[in-house]
Order: structure tokens, then sequence, then C-alpha cells
């Protein structure tokens, strides 16, 4: 256990080198960490932290404010040479403590059902598991896409809105921001959000809400995406309502799913 040694703060752009180089040894060096990097470096919605041992950069992850009260953790990285000695525990109780002095009233994260280590982390820190997703992905498909329009009337709803990988709280600002981005997008009844990830090559249907006959009319449309840009199209559901719809449009439900986990900071 190296947790005592560990020193955790505040990322700077000197850092970025050494950040680099440990998410290098993360998802086969395909990590979307080098992507956003330079954003979070800035540290405008909440802290890019660093886990130093004798001066040298071991780990990162980030929390960032959501909305009011919401912090969300991403990101936790640890070099494997330094894994299992309570580096990413040392990192996650860096982000309780600025959550508390930052006013937060919750802290949430994703990860993958199978991600027993990220998982863990968080188990030994108290949070809870909030809900369950599972994960359905195509590929784009060439051809002419369905007629769909803006959506006018935004959906009611509660709980948590899945934007691929980043669980945000249900609340109308956001619908609202989307709408005015022109990412709604409606067809008879129904509705879905469409965005791009990190990656932009990953494109994510965000909400899905109406008859089940216009969904599968939204779900072809967000197929039809750009070959050469869009290597695939995601979805996650916490209640595979529109789960045959999503077959039937050419989406594969995933073995795994989407964890999320969230610590109540108010007690
Ligand atoms: C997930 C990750 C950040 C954990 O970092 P870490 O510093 O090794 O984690 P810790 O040492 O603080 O582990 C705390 C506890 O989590 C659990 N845990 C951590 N790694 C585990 C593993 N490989 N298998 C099972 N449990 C594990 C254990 O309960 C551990 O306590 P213990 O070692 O006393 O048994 C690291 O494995 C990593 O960088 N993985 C690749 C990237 C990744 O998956 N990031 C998370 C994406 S959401």
């Amino acid at each position: 256990m190296v947790e005592g040694e560990v020193k955790v703060r505040a990322a700077t752009a000197d850092d970025k080198q050494q950040i680099e180089e440990v998410s290098e040894h993360s998802w086969e060096g395909s990590d979307y960490v080098p992507r956003v990097l330079d954003s979070w470096l800035q540290n405008k919605d909440g802290e890019l932290s660093v886990a130093e041992l004798d001066g040298k950069i071991v780990g990162f992850s980030r929390l960032s404010v959501l909305c009011s009260g919401y912090g969300w953790l991403e990101g936790a990285r640890v070099h494997p040479q330094w894994r299992r000695r309570g580096v990413a525990v040392a990192l996650a109780k860096h982000h309780i403590e600025r959550g508390r002095e930052m006013g937060l009233k919750q802290l949430a994260m994703a990860t993958g059902s199978k991600n027993v280590a990220s998982q863990g982390v968080v188990l030994r820190l108290g949070f809870e598991l909030a809900g369950s997703y599972s994960i359905y992905r195509a590929e784009p498909r060439q051809g002419q896409p369905p007629r769909v329009e803006p959506v006018k009337e935004l959906p009611q709803g509660s709980g948590l809105i899945a934007a691929g990988w980043t669980f945000w709280p249900w609340n109308r600002e956001l619908l609202e921001k989307w709408q005015r981005q022109g990412k709604m997008l409606g067809y008879g009844d129904a509705g879905m959000v469409l965005h791009r990830g990190y990656r932009s090559s990953r494109v994510h249907v965000s909400m899905l809400w109406g008859p089940e006959s216009d969904v599968a009319v939204l779900l072809d449309y967000a197929r039809c995406q750009p070959t050469e840009e869009v290597e695939r199209i995601s979805h996650m559901s916490a209640d595979d309502k529109y789960k045959q719809q999503l077959l039937d449009a050419g989406f594969e439900l995933r073995e795994n799913k989407a964890v999320v986990y969230s610590l109540d900071l108010t007690g």
C-alpha cells in the first residue's frame, strides 16, 4: 500500500507529457484522454488531478461539475506498474474532499460492468450502484436516410440521461441546450438526441422516446452516418424498452453493461 505516500494535486500544463505517458498504457493505446487533455488541463469546470510518487506522476483522474450540485468522475488511469497500491483510491478521496469543498451534493461515475478494478475503487469509498445500462452498438449504414425533423416538444422524464459514457441528472436546461444545438431529432411522436462523443468517430443516441414504430425510423436515421467519418453508433438503455427496434435496426446488444455509481455527499 502506498496510499499515504501518494501526493494528489491539481494538474498543470507542465504535467501533460507525464499524463500522456500514463494514458498510453490504458485501453491498448487507444485511450480518449489525449484527445481531451488540453481542455481538461484548463481546469475550467472541475479539476484534473494527478497522483505523484517521489515526484513522478503515476496516475490521474478528473472531477467535473456537470450541473448544479452534481460532480462527475472520469478518466481514472494508473500506470500498470503502480496498480493495486491504492493510487486510484487516493485520487478518488481527493475528489470527494474537493467535491465537499465545492458544495457538491453528489458524485457519480460510470464504468463497464466487467471493469472490476474501477468498481472496486468506488465501492471501497462507499459509492452505491445507481443504475445499470444495456449497451447497443451498430456500424453506420450507407444509403438515403429517412426524413426527420427538429423536436419541438421536449420530453418529460426523471432519473439519469445517458449521453455516451456521461450520465447527466435529468434537467430541462440541458435538454433545451441540446435542442438549440440541433441534437434533438423527431419523427412522428418520437424523439432522440444524437451527438458525437469524445471521439468524433463515435455517435451516441442519447435519448429515445415515443411510439415504437416512430422510434424505429429514428434509429434507422441514426445509422445513416458518413462511413468515412463514423465508426460506430451506440445507445445505452436502462429499461430495454426499444430492444426489438434496436435489434431490427441492426444494433447489437453487448455483453458488457454500463454501470453508474454515486456517492451522497450531503451526509
Ligand atoms: C481502474 C484503475 C484506475 C484502478 O487503479 P489502482 O490504483 O490500481 O486501484 P487501487 O489500488 O486504488 O484499488 C483499490 C481497490 O479496487 C479493487 N481493485 C483494483 N484493481 C483491481 C483488479 N485489477 N482486480 C480486482 N480488484 C481490483 C481492489 O478492491 C482494490 O483494493 P485492494 O488492492 O486492497 O484489494 C486501474 O486499474 C487502471 O488504470 N485501469 C485501466 C483504466 C481503467 O479501467 N480506468 C477506469 C475507467 S472507468
